[in-house]
């Protein structure tokens, strides 16, 4: 079977933090098509979850079938909390990710990968795909040996140049050694650091793994062609995502310009050529504006395998969206009374990123601390003496220019982690007692998300496949 025929025309996005979590992705596949989960911060979800007292028992299902023994009762005796969090205290926090991790730290990480898969895979033989970005590098060893535990079909990539990372997945399924090359600013020539993962070192005997196949996404023919012919291992597909996309966009080539609300502007230059894309002989699906009637048949007749959808699945019931943004952006959007921002500035990471503003949203700009906690964007850095430091553009600018950082990389930046966690329900709570304000990201067309709407206020992912499908 080729993977054209065996993965399905529709994928749903993988959208972080937790949007895209095992319900949505379960109630994707068992329509057939491909529900994915987001890696990202995987770890952080499994112990806020767990010390909100895991309401329905399900991170403790799938923890039970964690096949390590001892990992899943050490992680249940440190965070969980049968009763939940009494109001206004503070989340226990997960030591921040650094190159070199504890055993433990990393299995947390497995374990959370794990679980998710886990949960999305449970009761029926649909594919699932697990999404990571290239960027956040420290977890995605980890990561995608947890999902491959829990039998994961697809992995997808984006948001970098994921070029280590199918021969990575080949390795893995042998439980052997992995590492990839760790992207370190100023470190001096010659030198190389890496990321390293063994198995071994967790069991003797485990168990056979399938390897999942790799989509990378990308924005560029350039890029396609690059990971198609020198990637290390085999590309099974690629997802090619627009400018419209929900969360980060791949910035524009060329000189930058903005328009007037300075938002970056994209011209010819970052349109794919689909017949140079066809050429290269792997099957691809649309992202980026695909949730619209008639696009997935517009996609299959210029040669693509299917569409990947973000926005339309972000909103529906099943999704991790908190249901007091779903309810409050939904009621907004139907008036047309939502905008969809291009912010060059918001993330860490540089990369252009959507945001979400619609009358009475949370007020992000006024009440958003600056600060680095959870540390998913940091960048690592050489220092002065040779060691390797860790800086994030959002945390306080006295800080980060302290570590080398320059001032005007950190205007308007934004703490993601913690505003993506507390998009889910699962914001901290600070020492003056103010919760994290959330930062809600979607795509253009959320503005014209009245047209699927059709009258109504809540839909379901089967409802969304359906539209698609029609
Ligand atoms: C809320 C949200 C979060 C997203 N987060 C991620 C992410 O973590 N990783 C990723 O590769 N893509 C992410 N995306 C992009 C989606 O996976 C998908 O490619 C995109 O939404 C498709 O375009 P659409 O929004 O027009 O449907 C996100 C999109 C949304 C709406």
């Amino acid at each position: 079977m080729t993977v054209s025929s065996s993965v399905p025309p529709i994928i749903q996005g993988g959208m972080g933090v937790g949007i895209s979590d095992w319900r949505l992705a379960r109630a994707v596949s068992l329509q057939g098509q491909l529900g994915v989960v987001s890696g990202t911060a995987l770890d952080t979800v499994l112990v806020r979850r767990l010390q909100d007292g895991d309401a329905g028992g399900h991170m403790r299902r799938a923890l039970s079938a964690f096949p390590m023994p001892g990992v899943a009762a050490d992680v249940l005796r440190l965070y969980f909390r049968p009763k939940g969090r009494p109001p206004g205290v503070p989340y226990k926090m997960l030591p921040v990710y650094k190159q070199v991790m504890s055993r433990a730290r990393q299995l947390v990480t497995v374990l959370a990968a794990f679980v998710e898969v886990y949960l999305a895979k449970e009761g029926h033989q649909e594919m699932v795909g697990l999404n990571l970005l290239t960027k956040v590098q420290i977890p995605t060893l980890p990561s995608l040996y947890g999902a491959m535990l829990a039998g994961v079909d697809v992995i997808l990539m984006g948001a970098g140049i994921p070029r280590e990372i199918p021969v990575v997945l080949d390795r893995l399924v042998q439980h052997q050694a992995v590492s990839l090359r760790f992207e370190v600013e100023g470190l001096p020539s010659g030198r190389e650091d890496h990321l390293i993962l063994d198995p071994k070192e967790f069991w003797t005997t485990p168990p056979d793994l399938r390897r999942p196949l790799f989509f990378a996404i990308i924005a560029s023919n350039s890029l396609a062609t690059m990971l198609a012919r020198k990637a290390d291992g085999r590309i099974d597909g690629f997802v090619i995502e627009g400018p419209t996309a929900g969360g980060h966009n791949a910035p524009p080539r060329g000189e930058p310009r903005f328009n007037e609300r300075g938002e970056p502007l994209y011209g010819e230059r970052d349109v794919v050529d689909l017949t140079k894309m066809s050429e290269l002989g792997l099957p691809f699906w649309l992202a980026g504006g695909a949730g619209r009637r008639g696009r997935l048949h517009e996609a299959l007749a210029a040669g693509a395998s299917g569409i990947q959808v973000g926005t339309l699945f972000a909103y529906c019931d099943e999704s991790g969206l908190a249901e007091n943004l779903k309810r409050s952006v939904l009621e907004h959007a139907a008036r047309g009374e939502v905008t969809v921002m291009t912010d060059p500035r918001a993330s860490p990471t540089g990369y252009p990123f959507k945001v979400v503003r619609w009358p009475g949203a949370p007020g992000d700009d006024v009440t958003r601390e600056r600060l680095c906690d959870l540390g998913g964007l940091r960048a690592a850095y050489y220092t002065a003496e040779g060691k390797i430091g860790y800086r994030c553009p959002a945390e306080p600018v006295t800080a980060y220019v302290k570590k080398g950082g320059k001032v005007e990389d950190a205007v308007g930046r934004r703490c993601l982690c913690n505003a993506l966690t507390a998009d889910i329900g699962l914001g901290q709570v600070r020492a003056n007692g103010k919760a994290e304000p959330p930062l809600v990201t979607s795509g253009d067309d959320l503005e014209s998300i009245g047209e699927f709407l059709a009258g109504r206020t809540r839909y379901s992912a089967a409802d969304v496949v359906d539209y698609l499908l029609s």
